[in-house]
């Protein structure tokens, strides 16, 4: 459930059999008993699976129950209020909405960890009917229903004029849950990621903690049930092959591969063994021998054989999509409505109701502004007499120039190295941070910040904390070359005052922490105050200070350059996802652009663009977001007065909306300098 902000990489995910620190299974339990009434044994369940009162699992906190006291009663009160609450009669207050909001979807993503029978077992099924069927059409009719009633209990519920931050809460998951309606009543089948069935059948049972019988048990029935289970994946897949070309055949390849590695795992016993492992280890004796029988005959008449049907299914069908006559391109615009569904994307992203050739125009103009702000600087280190590069030579040849000087490049093996320049470099933003914000949101958004080293192809990414007891943790990818120019603007975007300074701020707030962490956060307003960060940190003189990282003969004009050419391919992006999905663009001619215009390695071009083949809409949240809080920005500047204008007030009345989409941003902003001091 931890979320993660990528700068160049396509959108992953993982599972994990913890949720916000504790077990999934203890939390559902523990849920489920106080559903029950047996408040005791919730309260005991939780106990026991936390050392202590202040290691109760965050998303108690999040659903107001207090952490310190650990009462039952207060379990009970808040468990009880959601449950129970004015079903009938429409819900009128919003914190309790949050919180149904938020159990339903710590569920749902229970079930996709945990067996059916085992959530029936526990009275899941009663709660709502539906946690036990996912992924089938029936589990996302029923998903329908439960959105629909919450919108109309969000739309009737009353927020007390005088609380901004709750009417905030409310816009927001309004926004979302209309969304996932859509979503969920018209596009599901669409999601890619139906087909990796294998991600909840593979190999994560030997990453399964067996901590006590009933775990053990429960691992058992999800076995029994597989086939059942698989059945869904393939009918899914089976109305989604349509919508595949042969750009998805890399994605399709992965999941065979882990498909036969699952399956050679089973016939290798490999599954049994992990299962006795655990038990063993986790509770000091042998599982009885009759479990062992049940594991064994469940993966030989369930699991293994719908495995196997689910491979075949999947390599007839890429050969069907490879031998097809008809390949026209990577775009979603030759698929069945597809020029309806890239307007969903788009709204799903961005936020707002934008046409793709509108958004195609405005990435060309961008592309052009951003590419006179390079050769403006160019000019100006042409001017110092430095000689490496001239504002004079074509574009192509400028960005070629800082794609290919070697000491523009850390040693990416010199990690202790990497990790002290972005030390360096954070002390320098810490620094400057006083001249743009005020001293709360500085205190609020400098939560520690881990830095490490990973070794993929990405620059960086950030993972949020999970939880009071965790930081938030900046990635720099060592995995491919990493641009000293670039990584001024790489730390004010993924950490501070960018992905870190947000996040934080979320994290300590009483009503926006829950919405986070139900996954209720717009890309465009993340990644749009992200970017922002790192044209701001342009602007307050990061760029300007030594770290002496780059040869004497390069000024720092250079880490201008690196931060321009990075809003550069963000810019690009615009031009090429709306080529692709609505303008017929082929690949060859997605990456030529990528090629003419940005200096991005070839690698990572490729990966561009795979990300907007498989998920439309998503890369334009950076640049439409940008360019909402610039513009916001100029609109309260005019209206308080050029000279009047206090840029701190400015971000605090940004970054203090918490995560909604760009109109509600934009009616809230303008509504606090509304009869300002002007
Ligand atoms: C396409 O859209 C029409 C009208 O909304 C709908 O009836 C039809 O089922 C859709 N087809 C697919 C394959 O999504
Ligand atoms: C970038 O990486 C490639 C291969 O990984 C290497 O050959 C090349 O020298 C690197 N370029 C720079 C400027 O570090
Ligand atoms: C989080 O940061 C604090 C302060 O820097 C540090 O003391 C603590 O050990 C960190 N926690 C983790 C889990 O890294």
């Amino acid at each position: 459930m931890l979320l993660i902000f990528l700068l160049l990489l396509p959108y992953t995910s993982s599972t994990s059999s913890q949720l916000y620190g504790v077990k999934t299974w203890k939390l559902v339990e523990a849920v489920t008993s106080a559903y029950h009434g047996d408040w005791d044994h919730s309260y005991r369940t939780l106990q026991s699976n936390t050392r202590k009162c202040f290691e109760l699992p965050y998303s108690l906190k999040l659903l107001n129950i207090e952490v310190e006291g650990c009462t039952p009663g207060k379990i009970n009160r808040v468990v009880h209020r959601w449950l129970s609450g004015n079903r009938q009669n429409g819900n009128t207050d919003v914190e309790v909405l949050i919180d149904e909001y938020v159990i339903g979807d710590m569920l749902f993503s229970a079930d996709t960890l945990y067996n059916q029978p085992l959530i029936q077992k526990l009275g899941l099924s009663t709660v709502s009917g539906y946690w036990d069927c996912w992924p089938s059409r029936d589990c996302y009719n029923k998903m329908v229903g439960r959105l629909e009633r919450f919108q109309l209990d969000l739309e009737a519920s009353q927020v007390e004029l005088d609380n901004p931050d709750l009417i905030l809460a409310r816009e927001s998951l309004l926004f979302k849950v209309k969304l996932q309606l859509e979503e969920y009543s018209k596009w599901y089948v669409r999601r890619l990621e139906y087909v990796n069935v294998v991600a909840y059948y593979g190999d994560d049972v030997c990453r399964m903690s067996i901590v006590d019988e009933t775990v053990a048990e429960g691992w058992i029935q999800k076995v029994k049930t597989s086939d059942e289970k698989i059945r869904n994946f393939e009918e899914f897949f089976r109305e989604a092959e349509i919508f595949y070309t042969p750009h998805h055949l890399g994605q399709m390849l992965e999941t065979v591969e882990s498909l036969r590695t699952t399956i050679q795992m089973l016939q290798e016993g490999r599954l049994v063994s992990c299962f006795w492992y655990s038990y063993t280890h986790n509770l000091g004796k042998d599982p009885p021998p009759s479990l062992i029988q049940d594991l064994t005959s469940a993966i030989s008449s369930s699991l293994q054989p719908a495995l196997e049907r689910y491979l075949q299914i999947l390599e007839h069908s890429m050969n069907r999509i490879l031998t097809a006559r008809h390949h026209p391109g990577p775009g979603v615009w030759d698929t069945v409505n597809g020029t309806e569904f890239y307007r969903y994307r788009i709204l799903y992203h961005t936020t707002l109701d934008l046409t793709p050739e509108y958004i195609h125009k405005i990435g060309q103009e961008e592309v052009g502004r951003v590419k006179s702000e390079i050769r403006e600087v160019v000019r100006r280190i042409s001017e110092s007499g430095d000689k490496s590069v001239s504002p004079s030579w074509p574009m192509q040849m400028i960005l070629a120039t800082l794609r290919n000087t070697d000491q523009f490049f850390y040693d990416i093996k010199n990690e202790e190295y990497i990790k002290g320049s972005v030390r360096k470099i954070l002390g320098i933003i810490n620094k400057k941070m006083t001249q743009a914000f005020t001293k709360e949101i500085i205190a609020k958004g400098s939560a520690a910040l881990n830095i490490e080293t990973e070794s993929t192809a990405s620059m960086g990414y950030y993972v949020e904390s999970a939880g009071p007891d965790d930081n938030g943790t900046f990635y720099i990818g060592t995995g491919g070359n990493l641009s000293k120019l670039m990584m001024r603007a790489l730390v004010c975007h993924e950490a501070i005052p960018g992905h870190h300074y947000q996040s934080s701020l979320l994290k300590s707030h009483p009503i926006f922490s829950k919405l986070s962490n139900a996954r209720v956060q717009y890309s465009v307003s993340t990644e749009g105050w992200s970017l922002y960060a790192e044209k701001l940190c342009g602007e307050i003189g990061v760029m300007d200070e030594a770290t002496h990282d780059l040869p004497s003969q390069y000024s720092m004009l250079y880490y201008h350059l690196g931060r321009l050419s990075m809003q550069l391919i963000r810019a690009v992006r615009l031009v090429v996802e709306t080529g692709i999905h609505t303008q017929y663009w082929s690949y060859e001619r997605a990456v030529s652009f990528f090629e003419h215009n940005t200096d991005l390695r070839s690698d990572l071009i490729v990966q561009e663009i795979d990300r907007y083949v498989t998920n439309p809409g998503q890369a334009l949240s950076y640049y439409i977001g940008l360019m909402e809080v610039l513009k916001l920005r100029e609109e309260v500047k005019e209206k308080v007065g050029r000279g009047r204008f206090d840029i701190k007030q400015f971000h605090s009345a940004v970054l203090l909306a918490g995560s909604v989409p760009l109109p509600t941003l934009r009616s809230h902003v303008i509504g606090l300098y509304q009869g300002g001091p002007d």
